[in-house]
């Protein structure tokens, strides 16, 4: 028999991918250990179940020609593609690795060799905790990821509850074998109330499955959240 249509058929989805650059001179920039890989693998997975995907990413990977892809290298130029691509849709999963620091000021010019370089670093925007109250996020499913090495599951109920997220998707960045960098990851998944699955090590395509039917048990039939 074949399966009912996904609830993420026709919906809009927006999935952000990869680790943003912060510029500090013309060749030089402030980044992290994000392939991309998960977001990437999501972004394909709502696809393959019909739903019409906007992936904003940093990581120029090749995706199906029917996801929208817009690449971004800066937290600001990631908050502003969002927004661009969120009027309309039915969740946001933020899967990239944001930039909290960016350097104060550009340099125009090459940075000069020296005894020492002291970079002023100033808070970029923090695009989930943006959108609160925003009339973006109304009726919007919003799914954050939590990388973190210590107190993982209080750490990721903290932002959890901090940036009003539906779901959080908990990863060890501190083990090599998953997450960041890796073909696999293994992660938690967690609500308001608290862990509501843990998804064993396995490719990023799989964990990308099992989140997004995690997701759909969570939207009513209009794809609105329960
Ligand atoms: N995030 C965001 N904007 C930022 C930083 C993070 O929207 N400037 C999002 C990430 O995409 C992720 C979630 O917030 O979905 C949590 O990101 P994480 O880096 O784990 O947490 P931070 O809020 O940056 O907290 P910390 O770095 O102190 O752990």
């Amino acid at each position: 028999m074949a399966s009912p249509p996904s609830l993420l058929a026709g919906r809009a989805v927006v999935v952000t991918a990869g680790g943003t650059r912060e510029p500090i001179d013309p060749i030089r920039y402030l980044g992290n250990r994000s392939s991309g890989r998960m977001g990437n693998a999501l972004a394909v997975a709502a696809a393959e179940r019909g739903a019409v995907v906007t992936l904003v990413t940093t990581a120029a990977a090749p995706v199906r020609p029917d996801v929208e892809v817009v690449t971004v290298e800066t937290a600001a130029a990631m908050s502003a593609a969002v927004r661009a691509a969120l009027p309309g849709a039915a969740a946001l999963i933020m899967a990239a690795a944001v930039a909290d620091h960016r350097p104060a000021q550009v340099s125009a010019q090459k940075l000069k060799k020296r005894e020492t370089l002291t970079l002023e670093l100033v808070p970029t925007v923090d695009i989930l905790r943006s959108l609160i109250g925003d009339p973006l996020r109304e009726g919007l499913f919003t799914v954050g990821f939590a990388a973190e090495t210590e107190d993982m599951v209080a750490n990721a109920s903290r932002k959890l509850v901090e940036k009003q997220l539906d779901l959080i998707v908990l990863n060890d960045v501190s083990r090599a074998d998953v997450g960041m960098g890796s073909d696999d990851n293994e992660v938690t998944v967690i609500d308001a109330g608290g862990v509501v699955a843990a998804i064993a090590r396995r490719p990023k395509q799989l964990v990308a499955a099992a989140l997004l039917d995690l997701i759909e048990t969570r939207l009513l039939p209009d794809g609105r959240p329960r």
